[in-house]
């Protein structure tokens, strides 16, 4: 197994020497976010060694045009990319004329980065030698406040260790940016004006084509050893970089602190006219507070956090690292505020995927924001889906369907689809079935029957419009298919009859045929309202119940099995334990054309429907379907090992439930795939969670009643974790002899290994 070379600690993520070639991984790894915006831990001072500078404002991105070799009808015109935004951080200093740069020194003598995860503040610490008769030191403490979006704080502190320092410091914003991921290397922003007052610094920014309007904002104070403020800064402007300079010098022995405050305004928050107000609004409240009170609020906010989501694992600090890492980045990537925003697989830590929205946000994400937040949080990612239902059935329509007919897009960040391959943008399909599943989800987990009513009932609707149209009947097998689609796993493409899409498709029509009779029946006048509106004909009803009822679902001839899809039995059918492990993964070795004819599944598909409908099935059927498939399945999707932790664990399999948890948890920490230098893989950080607390906790909602049935991996002496269920904090402990569960609700019932608790 791959190991880190961070250091393992219980809450905090630590890097203990400078390896210049682990920089653009740790800047990923020790990434900032805080719902609103998020940066790449990228060094404040000049680093001229390999880097990938990042900074992410949520919801601002730019319509890059859509590039591809063969243009199909129905592509979109462009991929939404997540925009690098300009640099508040930079504060670069030339120390007796030479700059300081870890790339450029004689030695680094010491280094050293510690993100704790439990109040949410990153440090860094380093020692260099210039030259033979200059050292300094520098501690940085750095956050991006979880109490106010548009601010982030820097506290960087220098000593002149041996020799004196004549020290020209240059604290600055900067708006020449690219983005590393970007179709034509357009120019994603224009700069439009720059305000330089004493009391901060202001680019305004427009990004080109979407018109978001972004104001970033800093200021710089300087301190001597003895905490007194020394004299203001004076202001550069150069193009676009705008900078406060400051000479200082320090005797040996001396220190100095800058204090930097800066972020984003931003302009779906604030008009533009009223940036520089807010600008000096943001900067006077920061300034009265001071480093040490913003800590502590910040520090505060992420309390709340833990007291609500985390994870305690005893006897196990890898585990526990792992599941802390994850929860950790979550919560700086999504806080639930805004229903505008989403989560994207990468968050605000690399620029790969583009979009923000993919199926991951439903499938994956929701159940970690119901369980570890409260409701509201969990109806935004709800809302955001139904406030961009008219631009699903736009999509919908470009592709020749009608009636009001939603397919959502598979990659999405204002409801417009993105994404342009055909055999994912037009065949994938089941993201649909993943955003109905979320709604049901929704109100089973939280008990928010007001839901469905206000929006999702619309939402429901026009995909089962998108289901009846899809599927066709075949007059040979007299069973209702759907052609030409890709399941979960895109390792297979343009096949007939997926049985997870399809099995998806079926329940959707009648979970929404049965909610369009509760509403007959308890809110008549409302349904009346929506007939209107929807344009709905009672015939509709029909239809899907016909079409539910003769779905066609591919079967082994002999065997009780579902089939992944028509034909998969023709494939040569050798297992995953027979490749050479010289050529994995796969996707990296192989032809496309060699992925696609092999048997090898890229993740669960099959056992992703068994996964959601769990209480569909017996445990003999997931058994002997987890038997088929795992074998063929090469989990090169970070989605892929958490759904299987889940069923292995509801299989009662310890060792290989905590095999697979153990994959997904320390992905990224470990660096499983090589890749974290593009960012971390932040949707399937939720999957983590979901293998602890569904699968070795056990926890599922059956037949509308909460049940947990934990089990213990050998190496862990214990863990606890905490969820909201339908408002009520519920606690579990599970140790070698027995589960606790605690919670303060008399009406509330809750199972713990089949027993009423
Ligand atoms: C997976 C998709 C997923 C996407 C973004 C792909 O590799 O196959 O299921 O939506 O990554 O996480």
């Amino acid at each position: 197994m791959k190991k880190s070379y961070l250091k393992i600690d219980p809450w905090k993520i630590i890097e203990t020497d400078f390896d210049p070639k682990k920089v653009k991984s740790s800047e990923s790894i020790f990434s900032l976010g805080n719902g609103a915006m998020g940066q790449r831990a990228n060094f404040e001072e000049s680093y001229t060694g390999a880097t990938f500078q990042g900074s992410y404002i949520g919801g601002v991105y730019y319509p890059d045009k859509t590039k591809v070799g063969w243009w199909k009808n129905g592509y979109p015109e462009y991929f939404a990319k997540v925009l690098n935004a300009p640099s508040w951080i930079g504060i670069h200093i030339r120390i007796n004329g030479q700059p300081l740069d870890l790339n450029n020194c004689l030695e680094v003598i010491h280094f050293r980065r510690e993100l704790d995860m439990k109040t949410g503040i990153y440090t860094r610490s380093f020692q260099v030698q210039l030259d033979p008769k200059t050292k300094v030191g520098v501690e940085v403490k750095r956050f991006l406040s979880m109490e106010e979006g548009a601010l982030g704080v820097i506290n960087y502190q220098l000593t002149a260790l041996e020799g004196t320092a004549d020290l020209y410091i240059d604290s600055f914003i900067d708006g020449h940016i690219t983005n590393q991921d970007s179709n034509w290397d357009d120019p994603f922003w224009e700069h439009q004006k720059k305000c330089c007052t004493e009391k901060y610094i202001l680019l305004h920014s427009q990004t080109l084509k979407t018109k978001f309007d972004v104001g970033t904002y800093a200021n710089s104070q300087l301190f001597d050893g003895k905490g007194q403020k020394l004299g203001s800064f004076e202001t550069l402007e150069n193009d676009y970089r705008i900078s406060q300079v400051k000479t200082h010098y320090l005797k040996e022995g001396e220190h100095c602190t800058i204090l930097k405050f800066g972020g984003y305004i931003n302009g779906m928050n604030h008009k533009s006219a009223n940036f520089e107000g807010k600008a000096h609004e943001l900067i006077t409240k920061a300034t009265e507070k001071g480093f040490d009170q913003l800590a502590e609020e910040h520090r505060l906010a992420w309390e709340n956090i833990w007291n609500q989501s985390d994870i305690v694992i005893q006897g196990d600090d890898e585990a526990q690292q792992g599941i802390r890492f994850n929860i950790f980045q979550l919560n700086q990537t999504y806080n639930g505020r805004d229903a505008r925003l989403n989560i994207g697989p990468k968050g605000f830590t690399g620029e790969k995927y583009g979009g923000s929205t993919y199926w991951d946000t439903e499938a994956y994400c929701l159940p970690f924001y119901m369980a570890t937040k409260d409701q509201a949080v969990a109806r935004n990612l709800l809302k955001y889906r139904y406030d961009q239902l008219g631009k699903a059935i736009q999509n919908a329509e470009k592709l020749g369907f009608s009636n009001g007919a939603a397919l959502y897009p598979m990659v999405t960040m204002n409801g417009e689809e993105c994404h342009n391959e055909w055999e994912i943008t037009f065949e994938e399909i089941h993201r649909n079935g993943a955003i109905a599943f979320a709604i049901y989800n929704y109100e089973r987990f939280t008990g928010d029957t007001q839901y469905i009513p206000e929006m999702g009932i619309e939402v429901l609707i026009a995909i089962s419009r998108f289901w009846a149209q899809r599927v066709n009947f075949s007059t040979l097998k007299k069973a209702y298919v759907m052609l030409g689609v890709t399941g979960p796993n895109e390792y297979e493409n343009n096949v007939n009859n997926n049985w997870y899409t399809n099995y998806l498709a079926q329940w959707c029509l009648r979970f929404t045929a049965s909610q369009i009779q509760k509403l007959q029946n308890e809110l008549p006048d409302l349904w009346e309202g929506l007939t209107d509106k929807l344009n709905w004909k009672e015939d509709e009803l029909e239809l899907w119940n016909e079409i539910a009822d003769q779905m066609y679902f591919p079967k082994h001839p002999t065997q009780e099995l579902f089939l992944q899809q028509d034909g998969f039995l023709d494939k040569t059918l050798t297992s995953v334990a027979e490749l050479n492990t010289e050529e994995r993964p796969i996707n990296q070795y192989w032809s496309w054309d060699r992925i696609l004819r092999s048997p090898y599944i890229k993740q669960a598909d099959v056992l992703q429907g068994f996964y959601l409908f769990g209480d569909h099935f017996t445990k003999e059927e997931l058994e002997r379907h987890f038997d088929f498939y795992e074998p063929f399945t090469v989990h090169e999707s970070s989605l892929s090992p958490c759904i299987h932790a889940i069923l292995a664990a509801r299989l009662g399999r310890k060792d290989q439930a905590y095999a697979f948890y153990l994959q997904t948890s320390r992905l990224d920490l470990d660096d499983y795939n090589s890749e974290v230098e593009e960012g971390l893989h932040i949707t399937s950080m939720a999957g983590t969670w979901m293998s602890v607390v569904e699968g070795l906790g056990g926890v599922r909602v059956i037949n509308d009643e909460l049940h947990i049935d934990p089990i213990l991996p050998n190496s862990w002496k214990e863990y606890r974790f905490k969820i909201n269920f339908r408002g009520t904090l519920i606690e579990v402990l599970v140790t070698d002899s027995q589960t606790d569960v605690r919670y303060k609700n008399a009406d509330l019932k809750v199972y713990c290994k089949g027993k009423l608790v």
